[in-house]
């Protein structure tokens, strides 16, 4: 961890003196290094994580010295698009965005490609479209196999008898991310559910059926009302349940609490939100992930630089993240496992929360 902040610090200390040593140079669209305007694009405001993402971006580019345009979207496929037009139209010679549909941003961004306007994908890559110069996000196939290794070790299922009962709740199928992370879980459990030893009562295993449209809590809690009241509703035992995401992880616990009597199950999620923070404090969920978003912030801020500049960002990933164009060049940030047992060091020592938030 110590490491971790190490190198987030550096990179923050590395972006700020590339920048005095480069303030003159030649840039996007004729500004100066750390003398541009950039496009920053959010989903919404209602999932935690964006309004963090938002805030780290907008304060690490603007202590690099770029004017910065912040857009939320309400996850509104038609404002973010138009949020972007405008953001083109006001000058803004990069732009970062965050998609709530990677496949919905084309033709904006043909428009963009024809101004000389450069994207970077934030998070989620934008798919379909020839304009994106790079992808900053962290490794989301990572973030699914740690779920499902998760489950396979608590439920011990090499050895264990078993069998387990388990229920699965992906993201957004406009977000590519999701994919990725169901797929890095699923690849994990899928041999357990074909030998029979997980069971998924519901039946619903397929993308398609576990997906969650918009990531949303309430809809999360409505299919596992749905769930829990056909296949559990005497108490038959749930003994973990797959969460892609905080958000959903948030859905099912409140499902859960109204309408399940039987043993608490396992359940996973990403991104360390305080309302599941509290939660794992609580015993009431059992993992998540803890994404950086600051870390992001600066790889992205990198890229950005990079692009003002007309060199090249630093990348560490050129083959997984195909978008239908061609491989886009990719930096992938580390994601790490948090439970009840770490979240201190990883959220409070870290200054990523503080004490009170959590309580
Ligand atoms: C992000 C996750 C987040 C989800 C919902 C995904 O694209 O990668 O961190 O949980 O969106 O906000």
């Amino acid at each position: 961890m110590k490491k971790k902040l190490l190198s987030a610090v550096l990179a923050v200390a590395m972006t700020a003196s590339l920048l005095v040593g480069c303030g003159s140079q030649a840039d996007v669209k004729g500004a100066t290094r750390g003398n541009g305007k950039v496009g920053v694009a959010m989903p919404t405001k209602d999932l935690q994580r964006w309004n963090q993402d938002g805030a780290n971006m907008e304060e690490q580019l603007k202590a690099a010295g770029y004017d910065v345009d912040l857009q939320y979207a309400s996850n509104d496929i038609a404002t973010q698009v138009s949020q972007i037009e405008n953001m083109i139209s006001k000058g803004a010679q990069v732009l970062v965005i965050a998609s709530i549909d990677g496949d919905s941003l084309g033709t904006v961004l043909a428009q963009a490609k024809e101004q000389g306007v450069k994207v970077i994908a934030y998070d989620r890559l934008i798919m379909n479209s020839d304009a994106v110069s790079y992808y900053a996000t962290f490794d989301n196939y990572m973030v699914g196999t740690k779920q499902g290794e998760y489950i396979k070790q608590q439920l011990d299922l090499d050895n264990a008898a078993g069998p387990f009962n388990l229920e699965i709740f992906t993201g957004d199928p406009g977000d590519n991310n999701a994919r990725f992370f169901y797929g890095g879980a699923i690849d994990v459990l899928k041999p357990y559910i074909e030998s029979g030893k997980l069971v998924v009562q519901s039946g619903q295993v397929d993308f398609d059926n576990v997906a969650t449209a918009n990531w949303s809590t309430e809809n999360a809690h409505a299919r596992m009302d749905a769930i829990i009241s056909a296949n559990y509703a005497d108490g038959t035992k749930i003994d973990a349940v797959l969460c892609s995401s905080d958000s959903t992880a948030l859905g099912v616990t409140n499902s859960l609490m109204a309408n399940y009597t039987g043993e608490w199950p396992i359940i996973t999620g990403q991104d360390c939100d305080v309302a599941n923070v509290k939660n794992m404090i609580a015993g009431k969920q059992s993992m998540s992930i803890f994404k950086d978003t600051r870390t992001l912030a600066a790889k992205t801020v990198e890229m950005v630089d990079a692009i003002m500049k007309g060199t090249e960002a630093p990348v560490n990933d050129t083959s997984t993240y195909n978008n239908g164009t061609g491989v886009i060049p990719s930096f992938l940030c580390e994601p790490v496992f948090a439970d009840a047992s770490n979240y201190k060091e990883l959220l409070i020592d870290s200054g990523y929360y503080t004490e009170d938030q959590l309580k």
